[in-house]
């Protein structure tokens, strides 16, 4: 949600700038803005909508300055507009300031700068915040080197919430500071220059050499230099981190859309997320983890916690978990998880998913199951994200950067990097289970057996121009295959705005079914071999009262009985949602095609989900 970006260096610092936050646009936000220091003075440059707005700025191609910070909003307190797109200055006009987040006590601090003489211009929280650093910035009789820095760091430490700050001072013109606390923010060093992005895929093209920032710590960044604080301002030693992506991992390379390509990367991100993990010889080991055959035998429970597409792998996971590990394992979502004072003891594991490792319900899941006393793992996309600060284990995708809002390659990986976890936990406990086998068998052929199920879209295609201009459509499934049922009508709701709804199939005759009538369409998965006879009865209640069926399936089954039957590759039925959802993926993207929307920023939504 929303983006930042920063620059200092020897060249001008707008044009990057604006390119940093087209990167970010994917992450979702409603207004835009840019401030650099002009020879003596600040300069802000902003405007509500889409980042290209700012290119019709008066002035901003005139702008000389190298050194600058830029933000893109998603508004939490007041409306989307100009006067409330940052950045926001202090009232002297010292201070420049970008925000990511929001700050709980604003109330208080605005009454509290009100009473001292300061006016608000806009309705943000983050106007607050520059004003706040001025109060003690003209209070300090010190002019060292340190000033900009104490005042700033003074600020700061009376803030709750959530926040990514870049503050700019003009007394400074060579400095830049930044802070995080639950907010992602990563400082991207190269020769000369240094940039600041809310993610690594933005600022790839300049550097892979990374700072990753802990809560509270402050960075002042310099055109040679970032030196490092910790919350007292004593000097802490940090050292890069290289990321292993190519730039042209965040780059369309030809395709018409973000999450068209991330679709097909699916087989690759696949071969990725395995990895070492599991070898020809069908030994899985996790480096990362040290669980002892004990501890996983005293565990009374396993949680799966997640929000969203992340929440659906989860799911898929307690199958797995609870068949061949004979634990009982249960599914939570974050937002709920941690207001609901679950049961979660020292003998609990909570499993925690997220693509971004920045969901902040996902992260205040997890702090709350530590605090219970579980020990917790977090399955992410992106090193170095918030959540993995937080989790005892973290273990990662490794299915490159995810940049279309709607989940693909990232959920499939999640799925897969599960079905390991669960193995390697059953061959822990010494599990004697030819499914265990079988599973690590049909894990090392999913690249392969992926690359199959992309080979062939056409029918898929021809069915979203049939139906894309449809109200509703319904998606049914049983057991393993009401995971892809739920993930399918995710996918189609994000990016097509059709209204869907998922459900066990045996479930619709106790209500939904009243909503089926003559010409509705409805898709039905069919992968377990043990179900598919009552899900082909209960599809046969839906054609009776009229629907249109969409079958995907790797069963042998009837195809005259249904309009389309898309066939998968046969796998063990604890994966089949890594290949039944594909042709599902694509069937949302081609509607969202047909309908002519933007596919890879569907209205409403973000990327990384860093507030409540
Ligand atoms: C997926 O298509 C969605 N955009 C959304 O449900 C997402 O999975 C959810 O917000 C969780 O995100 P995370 O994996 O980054 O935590
Ligand atoms: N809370 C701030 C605002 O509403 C920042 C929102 C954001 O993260 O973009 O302006």
């Amino acid at each position: 949600m929303c983006g930042i970006v920063g620059y200092i260096g020897n060249k001008k610092a707008g044009p990057i700038l604006i390119n940093g936050l087209l990167r970010l646009e994917y992450r979702g936000y409603d207004s835009a803005g840019i401030s650099t220091i002009e020879k003596d003075k600040i300069s802000i440059m902003k405007d509500k909508g889409r980042v290209k707005n700012l290119y019709n700025l008066p002035g901003i191609n005139d702008l000389e300055g190298t050194i600058g910070i830029a933000h893109t909003r998603w508004a939490t307190h007041g409306k989307p507009s100009k006067e409330n797109a940052h950045p926001h200055m202090d009232n002297s006009k010292t201070f420049s300031v970008v925000h990511n987040g929001i700050i709980e006590n604003y109330h208080e601090l605005r009454e509290f700068l009100s009473s001292n003489g300061y006016k608000f211009y806009s309705d943000t929280d983050t106007e607050i915040i520059p004003n706040l650093v001025h109060y003690y910035y003209s209070k300090d009789e010190n002019n060292d080197e340190f000033k900009f820095l104490r005042a700033f760091k003074n600020a700061c430490s009376r803030l709750l919430g959530s926040f990514a700050i870049e503050i700019l001072c003009k007394d400074y013109p060579n400095n830049m500071i930044v802070v995080r606390k639950d907010s992602p923010l990563v400082i991207g060093k190269s020769d000369g220059e240094n940039y600041l992005s809310s993610d690594i895929p933005a600022i790839l093209s300049f550097t892979r050499n990374f700072y990753l920032l802990n809560d509270y710590e402050y960075a002042v960044l310099s055109r040679d230099n970032v030196k490092f604080y910790d919350k007292d301002l004593n000097e802490i030693n940090k050292k890069t981190e290289t990321i292993e992506w190519n730039a042209s991992s965040a780059e369309k390379d030809g395709y018409q859309d973000f999450m068209l390509k991330e679709i097909y990367e699916q087989p690759t991100a696949i071969r990725e997320t395995i990895g070492s993990k599991l070898n020809e010889k069908l030994e899985c080991s996790f480096e990362e983890l040290d669980f002892t055959k004990d501890y996983l035998k005293g565990l009374n429970k396993i949680y799966f916690i997640a929000c969203g597409t992340a929440m659906h792998a989860g799911l898929a996971g307690k199958n797995m978990m609870e068949k061949l590990c004979k634990i009982p394992t249960e599914v939570d979502i974050a937002s709920e998880f941690r207001y609901r004072n679950p049961l979660v003891d020292d003998k609990t594991l909570c499993i925690f998913i997220s693509q971004s490792g920045e969901t902040a319900d996902t992260i205040a899941a997890l702090k709350l199951a530590k605090s219970n006393g579980a020990k917790t793992i977090v399955i992410t996309n992106v090193i170095g994200s918030s959540i993995t600060r937080e989790a005892d284990y973290s273990i990662y995708t490794h299915a490159g950067p995810e940049i279309a809002v709607a989940s693909t390659k990232a959920y499939t990986s999640q799925v897969v990097l599960i079905s390991l976890l669960c193995v390697y936990f059953a061959d822990v406990l010494g599990m004697d289970n030819p499914n265990v086998t079988n599973l690590k068998e049909e894990i090392l052929m999913l690249p392969k057996k992926l690359e199959e199920t992309l080979k062939d879209t056409k029918k898929i295609k021809d069915f979203a121009k049939k139906v894309y201009q449809e109200q509703d459509i319904f998606f049914l499934g049983r057991g393993i295959d009401e995971t892809t049922a739920r993930e399918a009508s995710l996918k189609l709701k994000e990016i097509s705005y059709i209204h869907s709804e998922s459900y066990a199939a045996g479930e619709l005759k106790h209500g939904a079914i009243a909503l089926i009538e003559n010409g509705v369409t409805v898709v039905g998965i069919m992968t377990d071999p043990n179900l598919v006879d009552k899900m082909v009865s209960n599809l046969q209640e839906v054609i009776t009262r009229g629907a249109k069926t969409l079958i995907i399936t790797n069963q042998d089954i009837d195809e005259k009985r249904f309009d389309v039957v898309i066939n998968v590759p046969k796998t063990s039925p604890f994966i089949s949602p890594i290949l039944a959802i594909v042709p599902l993926q694509l069937f949302a993207y081609y509607i969202s095609k047909e309908k002519g929307l933007d596919v890879d920023k569907p209205r409403n939504l973000a990327k990384s989900v860093t507030v409540e």
